[in-house]
This record gives C-alpha cells, structure tokens and sequence, in this order.
C-alpha cells in the first residue's frame, strides 16, 4: 500500500539506509507513493535537512514493484499498509505467504483489526506481526510491535531491531483490540466528538482548549490528518471487539462526514478547510459542517463548556481506558506511558498524570462526570475495577 501510512513507512525505511520495494493496486497509485516520498525528501533538502545527494540517493533506493510476487520473492521484511478490511489484507497474506521464503517476517500495519485473524490466512502464522506505525509515519517515534500468540520470538527480535534501526522506538504489546494507543486514545476523539454532537462546544473551542492544555493538537485537527474515515474504522473496531461498549460508539457527526467524503486534509477538508499542499485554510464554516454532519455537528447549541471541563472529559476518559488496558494485560503502565507519549505526543503519560492529580481525584471526577453525562455518554466514566481498587487500597 502506497497511501499515507505506506509512503510514510517507505520513506522512513529509505532515510534509515533500506532498498525499498513500493506496491500498490496499479502503477498510477504507485506513482502517487513515490510523488509523496519525493515530496516530502524535497521538503527536507529545502529545509536543510538533507543534501540533495542524500534524496537522490534515497529515491534511487526506491523501486515500484507492479506485482505483489515480486515483493514477496524479494523483501527481508514485508510490511501492509492498505486499507482496514480484513478480507482484503488475508488475501494479501495469503499470496505474500505462498511466495516468499517462510523465514521473511510479514507485518500488518492495521490500526485495529486483529492480527492473529489476518495470521490466519497463512501457513506461517509465526512470522506474521503487526507493525504499527503513526501518521505521519516519518515524524512520530512510537512503533508498536505488536504479537500474537503464535508469532515466534526471533520474529518480535527481528521487527524490534528494525522499528530501531529507522531510529524509532518500539514498544511490544498484545494482539488486544487498538493495541495500546488506538484504544487508550479513543477518548481524545470520541470525547469532543459527543461533546460536539451533544452542542456543548464548538469545534474551534475544543481544539483551542485541548492545545491550551498543552497537547500538541487539537482533536479535529488530528482527526483531518488521520483522516476521519480511518478514524471511523479504528473506532468501529473497537466498538465490535468491546461488544458494542458504548464508550467506543463512533459518532453521528464522523460518520455523516465520512458519507459526505469529507475525510481531512486528504479530501480538502474534513473539520477544517486545506488548500492544494494540505495547509490549513481556516475552519469549516459552521453550516457546511452542519451539511456534512446531517444537521449534527455545527454551532453549539447552548453556552460553551469551559476549556477545564473539556480538557477533563478527555483527560479522564483516557486515563480510565488506560487502567483497563493494564487489567486486560495489554501492556505495563510503563509502556502505556511511553506509547502515549510517543505514538500521540502527550505531554504526559495516562499513568503520570493520574500520579499527578492523585488517584482520589481521578476517582471523584470521573464519578462527577459519570453522575452528570451518564445518558448522553454512557460508559466511559464508569470507573475501571483496578483504578477502584488502587485509589481504595
Ligand atoms: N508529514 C511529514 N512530516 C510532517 C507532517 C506530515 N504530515 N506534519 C508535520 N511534519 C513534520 C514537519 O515538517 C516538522 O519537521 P521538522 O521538525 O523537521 O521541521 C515536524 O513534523 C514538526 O511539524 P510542525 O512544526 O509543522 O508542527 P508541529 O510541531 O505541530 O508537529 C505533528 C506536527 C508532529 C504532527 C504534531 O502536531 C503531533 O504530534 N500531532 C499529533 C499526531 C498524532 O497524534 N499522531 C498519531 C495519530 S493516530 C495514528 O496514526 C494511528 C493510526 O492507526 C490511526
């Protein structure tokens, strides 16, 4: 897959030293990867940051590959990064499975889907790991390497020594739903998405109050560079794998914007409007927001919520997700804290900042919380068992 995710693995494997092979459906996608990587080299040299001798031997080290065969008879390591459909990614496992010799670890890249259901499609479910990298792939320092029962240790080693070797951090985890920053951080969007659906505050006020918080984006913003769709997916996932939960519910408003294709930065506009290099043009106007959202989604409808209540909503709805995580033996509060600094740029690890605010207010806020919001939000409040535990103990 030569989209966002892929050009961006690509290139962050190039600049690491790596020969790369680029595939994708047709060669007019595959050019679209490669304009893409050269692109953002080009952005590089003109900041300085490279030599043009460095790009030009970067880019030499790129080759299309029009046929899925001839990765798989060539590449040490193979990594997937098309879209999030669980067919799609098995058949494309199930050819690179039967052309590739059985020691070349093939990694997915999804966000939320099931590794050891895409493992399933090969006769080596050993080599088969997800390698979950974060938009944009060449910036962000989190990889979760993520394995499943069957994936053999040389395997995770192999990936691990990789993921550092394109100076980035890997952080190994469990096959869980979302692993761990695409669960932990569900809240992030879904919060200020209810609270826009709910008319409590505007999209601009939002995004002002979380970047005054010191996060390095605001939600609706992150959610046009991730793309809403892909957003969409990742949160459906989780709502199916946590038996409808309603904290993980996707929203009417993204779900209406995605039926409107407007997806983010990528389409033009999503939340915010972008010109033709994706630059921010200024906010979506009110009403065509309202359009895309089926009549959800525009102005507040009464007096905003202060920015502490928006930052706490989503503060808390993140660091109760993050105890349940731990319960479930996702991965160590550690790591949770590393993989939320790294994958998502938080100033603090959910961990951190419930040692920060003492575990007595983690507990009494999200009780308010839960007393106040209980029928429009649902379970996101409900204090997760181990936080209840350690804040009584
Ligand atoms: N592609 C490539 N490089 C980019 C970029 C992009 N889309 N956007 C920014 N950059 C680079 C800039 O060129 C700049 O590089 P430099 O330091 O070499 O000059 C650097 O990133 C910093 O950019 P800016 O100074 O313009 O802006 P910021 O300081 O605001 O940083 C950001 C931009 C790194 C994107 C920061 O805002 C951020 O961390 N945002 C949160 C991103 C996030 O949470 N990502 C995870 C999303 S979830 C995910 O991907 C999982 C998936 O499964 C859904």
């Amino acid at each position: 897959g030569a989209g966002t995710m892929g050009a961006g693995i690509a290139q962050a494997a190039l600049q690491a030293g790596h020969q790369v092979l680029l595939h994708d459906v047709d060669a007019a996608a595959i050019q679209r990867g490669r304009d893409r990587i050269s692109g953002a080299l080009q952005r590089l040299v003109d900041k300085g940051r490279i030599r043009p001798e460095e790009r030009d031997a970067y880019l030499a080290a790129l080759r299309d590959a029009a046929e899925l065969d001839a990765v798989a008879a060539d590449a040490d390591l193979i990594v997937e990064a098309v879209l999030e459909d669980l067919p799609l990614k098995r058949s494309i496992f199930r050819q690179l499975d039967m052309n590739s010799l059985a020691d070349v670890p093939l990694a997915t890249n999804t966000s939320a889907l099931s590794v050891a259901a895409v493992a399933e499609a090969t006769h080596h479910r050993e080599r088969v790991l997800g390698l979950h990298f974060f938009n944009p792939a060449p910036v962000m320092p989190l990889v979760e390497v993520v394995a499943t029962p069957d994936t053999a240790r040389s395997v995770i080693e192999a990936a691990v020594e990789f993921a550092s070797g394109l100076g980035k951090t890997p952080v190994v985890c469990g096959d869980s739903p979302g692993f761990i920053v695409n669960r932990v951080n569900r809240g992030f969007t879904l919060e200020p998405l209810r609270m826009l659906e709910a008319g409590l505050a505007d999209v601009q006020a939002i995004d002002a109050a979380i970047e005054g918080a010191g996060y390095p984006m605001g939600p609706f913003r992150l959610l046009d560079l991730v793309g809403i769709d892909v957003n969409l997916a990742v949160a459906r996932s989780l709502f199916d794998a946590f038996d409808d939960a309603t904290r993980f519910r996707p929203s009417p408003v993204q779900m209406a914007m995605v039926e409107a294709g407007r997806l983010g930065r990528k389409t033009g506009g999503g939340f915010y409007r972008y010109d033709a290099e994706g630059g921010s043009v200024g906010p979506q106007p009110a009403a065509g927001l309202q359009d895309a959202a089926g009549g959800q989604g525009g102005a507040p409808k009464t007096a905003s919520l202060d920015d502490r209540t928006i930052v706490e909503r989503v503060n808390l709805a993140i660091v109760n997700e993050a105890y349940r995580a731990v319960e479930e033996r996702v991965a160590a509060p550690a790591d949770i804290d590393l993989a939320m600094k790294l994958g998502a740029n938080h100033p603090l690890g959910p961990f951190e900042r419930a040692g920060e605010m003492g575990l007595r207010s983690v507990v009494e806020g999200l009780r308010r919380l839960h007393a106040e919001t209980a029928e429009v939000s649902g379970d996101q409040y409900e204090i997760a068992p181990l936080l209840w535990q350690m804040a009584t103990v």
